[in-house]
């Protein structure tokens, strides 16, 4: 089921095919996209580290290591403990190398994916750890890197893999992608109601190879009434391609899966999560725990950063936190 109703147009299907404007000649790969530097601000630190209770003897887990933010502040707490900290993205973690480098005696970095929590866990040979706090979605070096093809302002590859071992491309799926597998993402993930009018106008154009093309053509194809927009209008269908491309949902509930595997009891999870469908997953997820007798919710209502923190970082605005204790 689809936002909007507008009927299909009859023969509007994948082999209509206009001429994207872009030089075919020219590997995506040589084109000079432009790279930030700007580093990652953690989102909801103080209220993360409070539910996690760092104990200096403590073993945690960052699931998320990302520009390194939280697992810094957490390593600065450890005494004799360690922190096993996980990135799906191998930039993640050789950018954060450097800047945790201090901590090298009692900091673990291990490639891989959350959804396999329990393998990366057993692989470090910690016992079942005090803390686990995922951060989930991207970074700022991630977003801010034109060369990666997440952000829709950005001239960049359609790529948005995390971990470039992943097969399929956003590249992939707006080219070969059906109109209705296309309409799907955008609606299910992205939760745009305009999602069959932007997937047969996605088809009509491609193909594609840069960012702002389709931008662009996810920008037209909503109606102008609707352009009052709070947000970029590409916002939407952007972090839908992305969520499909990682299979993020996926990924965070074999996470919530297996966690509690990994965390001794009176141990503590912390998920910090920036669209709805994640925070949902999250909540039902601790709720299914308390009603198993599993782990006691910590957060009776979600945590949600301060105006002073969206006000200096506007990145944090959707952040939600909920945190729960292993019985
Ligand atoms: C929001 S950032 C984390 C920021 C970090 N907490 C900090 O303070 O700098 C999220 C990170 O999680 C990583 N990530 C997302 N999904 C993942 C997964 N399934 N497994 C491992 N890492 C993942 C991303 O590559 C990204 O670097």
């Amino acid at each position: 089921m689809h936002g909007d109703d507008t009927q299909r147009e009859k023969g509007s299907s994948g082999d209509q095919i206009a001429n994207s404007g872009i030089d075919e000649s020219q590997p995506v790969s040589r084109i000079p996209f432009p790279v930030s530097r700007e580093l990652h601000v953690p989102v909801l630190l103080h209220e993360a580290l409070n539910f996690l209770r760092i104990q200096p003897e403590g073993n945690y887990i960052d699931a998320t290591l990302g520009g390194g933010g939280h697992a810094q502040e957490i390593l600065k707490r450890l005494g004799s403990g360690r922190l096993l900290t996980i990135d799906r993205d191998p930039k993640a973690l050789e950018a954060a190398k450097d800047k945790l480098a201090e901590f090298s005696g009692k900091l673990m970095m291990q490639h891989g994916n959350f959804a396999q929590i329990d393998e990366l866990h057993a692989a470090s040979g910690l016992p079942p750890v005090d803390g686990v706090i995922a951060d989930l979605g991207l970074s700022s070096m991630q977003l801010d890197d034109a060369s990666r093809g997440f952000s829709f302002n950005l001239p960049g590859p359609l790529d948005m893999r995390m971990d470039p071992q992943t097969e399929t491309t956003a590249a992939d799926l707006v080219n070969r992608g059906s109109e209705r597998d296309l309409a799907d993402i955008f609606f299910e993930l992205g939760e745009e109601r305009h999602s069959r009018r932007i997937a047969r106008a996605i088809v009509k154009a491609r193909p594609y190879r840069i960012t702002t093309e389709l931008a662009q053509v996810v920008t037209r194809a909503i109606p102008s009434r609707a352009g009052l927009h709070q947000i970029h209008p590409a916002t939407r269908a952007f972090m839908a391609l992305r969520l499909a491309v990682n299979g993020e949902l996926e990924n965070l509930d074999e996470f919530l899966g297996r966690i509690l595997t990994v965390v001794r009891p009176g141990g503590r999870v912390v998920v910090i999560s920036f669209h709805s469908l994640e925070d949902r997953r999250v909540k039902q997820a601790f709720r299914r725990w308390q009603d198993e007798d599993r782990a006691t919710v910590l957060t009776k209502k979600v945590v949600r950063p301060s105006e002073d923190e969206i006000r200096s970082n506007p990145r944090a605005r959707s952040a939600k936190l909920r945190a729960a204790e292993k019985n």
